[in-house]
């Protein structure tokens, strides 16, 4: 029996990572949008796919919830995306209603799923997504930091001219500009970066890093990224369905770890069949405590602004 595996919202985000989760062939994806027939047309497009790819497994379109019933994992891309000249935060009260009525339709046929949520403002949307679905919270998490990692790393092998897979790095904290890319655990083929690349140079790559999304949005000019989002949103699905027990940057709700309380904020944790099976706590240089510490502080902000909508 395959997994079954639910992404509402089939926009670029979530239609890409239909597609990449359908790919694989181990899963029944059901994709759901609030756009009629749209769905239905990208599904079809993907099952029309498979036999060129040689995948078993189904995508299902849809505007309702029934055909997600049951879903082991459910991908939340639903909302409005990022224009030029607009923040991640200036999304949250329309992405807010949005993500609070999909959570709600998602909880209550598939109660056992596993929720990556990956629209923005995304630490806000997942704190939301927790209260709204009443999950634990080893079953609800954020997709976030495998992009911004993943940021840091590209522009890090492209400094180095190294391959990206010899670039250990983490970027931790809320996904905005006050994210944290950490110096202190990144290295290139084992080697601190520290000492491979110079002070000043760092401080520009990981302030690109943080611009990382805008810097897209700025290129695409009608939207945001979705090829690396999608990749990351995937790696997370894959690791719960196969129980990999990979340990990822991901948004996790945090109870006393890296001092931080009753809030969601991306740290290394372990994904696997539980969601988040156990959240790692990395050593951090003082800065960089402060640094998590600021970024915690600016969800909280979101967060209470949630809050006083009700
Ligand atoms: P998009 O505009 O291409 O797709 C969004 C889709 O959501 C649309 O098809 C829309 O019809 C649908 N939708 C709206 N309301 C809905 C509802 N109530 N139920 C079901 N579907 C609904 O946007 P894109 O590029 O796919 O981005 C989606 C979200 O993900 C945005 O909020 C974006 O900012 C966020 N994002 C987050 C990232 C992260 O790292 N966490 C990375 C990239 C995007
Ligand atoms: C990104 O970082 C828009 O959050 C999205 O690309």
């Amino acid at each position: 029996m395959r997994f079954k595996v639910t992404v509402v919202g089939a926009g670029n985000v979530g239609a890409t990572t239909a597609q990449r989760i359908f790919e694989k062939g181990y899963a029944d994806v059901v994709l759901v949008d609030v756009v009629e027939d749209m769905p239905q047309g990208k599904a079809l497009d993907m099952m029309e796919s498979a036999p060129i790819l040689g995948t078993d497994g189904t995508v299902t379109g849809t505007n309702g919830y029934t055909e997600t019933a049951g879903s082991d994992v459910v991908v939340i891309t639903a909302g409005i995306a990022r224009k030029p000249g607009m923040s991640r935060d200036d999304l949250l009260f329309t992405n807010m209603k949005i993500v609070g009525s999909v959570t709600e339709q998602v909880a209550k046929h598939s109660p056992n799923a596993v929720l990556v949520v990956v629209s923005n403002p995304l630490d806000a949307m997942v704190q939301h997504a927790k209260a709204v679905s009443g999950f634990p919270k080893e079953r609800v998490v954020g997709m976030a930091g495998i992009l911004d990692t993943a940021r840091f790393r590209t522009f890090l092998a492209m400094e180095m001219n190294v391959s990206v897979t010899n670039v250990q790095a983490y970027v931790l904290g809320g996904h905005g500009d006050s994210m944290v890319p950490l110096i202190g655990t990144t290295t290139v083929g084992g080697v601190p970066v520290s000492t491979l690349i110079e002070a000043s140079r760092l401080e520009e790559i990981v302030q690109r890093t943080r611009d990382g999304g805008a810097e897209i949005v700025g290129l695409l000019k009608t939207g945001s990224a979705y090829y690396a989002p999608s990749a990351a949103a995937a790696q997370m699905v894959e690791a719960i369905l196969l129980d990999r027990k990979e340990i990822l940057p991901c948004a996790a709700y945090l109870e006393g770890e890296y001092g931080i309380n009753g809030l969601y904020a991306g740290v290394p944790v372990k994904l696997g069949a539980g969601g988040v099976e156990q959240v790692i706590e990395v050593e951090l240089t003082a800065a960089e405590k402060a640094a998590l510490m600021k970024s915690a502080d600016a969800v909280k902000e979101l967060v209470k602004v949630m809050a006083s909508q009700g």
